[in-house]
């Protein structure tokens, strides 16, 4: 498929999947506008970059308005910024540490999928990043799991609420060694008993690519042969 001239959002594009997955779809004559805390260093007449934190609705407005006005209506936005700690047991997680968590991986969604829909093309697909994590409880990572969670129902509820050319998706990604992946690794065990396995997943390097992820991302944005049924979506690892 030629995806030359689309336009799309990536949030959470300074670094990881975020940056990656940038990066492929320009690759693909995608233009994309990009935002994190750390302004995306992705540079060029097709790229509208901004620092901002998700949580301000202000800034993520005026950003997505620039984006829109430079490079054209919106044709993908994706929710991808966000944060895996505190990597705590539940008793030990502060409502202060919670409250900051859901913040930036629920409410930033929300306002992302809110700025998207007021300057969105007529066709337009809103991805937000989930997790495997949003269908089953992991010990050490109940905020994380509770803000995919919500995601994944934010979402189906954003699905039933907006129509005319509006599609949403809650894409699981599989694993990507990004610094998230590094943060997991470094966590000791008592407060993430599953540690070996995501240290058995780096000695056998099995990971999807940012290329991958974001190649299916725009498969299922742009080929509706390869549109997903549900709204919440498991990507299949990478071959
Ligand atoms: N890596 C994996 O294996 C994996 C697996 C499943 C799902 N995911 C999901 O994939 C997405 C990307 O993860 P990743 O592994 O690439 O994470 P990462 O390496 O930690 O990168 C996170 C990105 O989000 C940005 N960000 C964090 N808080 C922000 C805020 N308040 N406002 C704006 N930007 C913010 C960070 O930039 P700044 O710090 O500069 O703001 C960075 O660009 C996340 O939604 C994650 O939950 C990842």
């Amino acid at each position: 498929m030629d995806f030359a001239g689309k336009v799309a959002v990536v949030t959470g594009a300074s670094r990881g999947l975020g940056a990656g997955m940038a990066a492929a779809f320009r690759a693909q004559g995608v233009k994309v506008g990009v935002c994190a805390r750390t302004r995306p260093s992705l540079e060029g007449p097709d790229v509208v970059s901004a620092s901002l934190d998700v949580t301000d609705g202000e800034a993520l407005e005026a950003f997505g308005a620039e984006v829109a006005r430079t490079l054209g209506p919106i044709d993908l936005w994706v929710n991808n910024a966000a944060i895996l700690t505190p990597i705590v047991f539940a008793r030990d997680l502060s409502s202060a540490d919670l409250a900051r968590h859901l913040e930036i991986n629920v409410i930033g969604c929300l306002l992302g999928a809110q700025v998207f829909l007021r300057h969105r093309a007529e066709e337009g697909t809103l991805i937000n990043v989930s997790s495997g994590s949003a269908l089953k409880g992991y010990a050490g990572w109940t905020a994380y799991c509770a803000s995919k969670a919500a995601l994944d129902r934010l979402s189906e509820c954003l699905a039933e609420e907006e129509g005319g050319g509006f599609r949403v998706f809650s894409v699981a990604p599989g694993v990507i060694d990004t610094d998230m992946q590094r943060t997991i690794r470094s966590t000791p065990k008592e407060r993430f008993p599953l540690l070996d396995s995501f240290l058995q997943l780096k000695a056998d390097e099995a990971f999807n690519s940012t290329e991958y992820v974001a190649a299916e991302f725009l498969k299922i944005a742009f080929d509706p042969a390869a549109a997903p049924v549900e709204v919440v979506v498991r990507l299949a690892p990478q071959a």
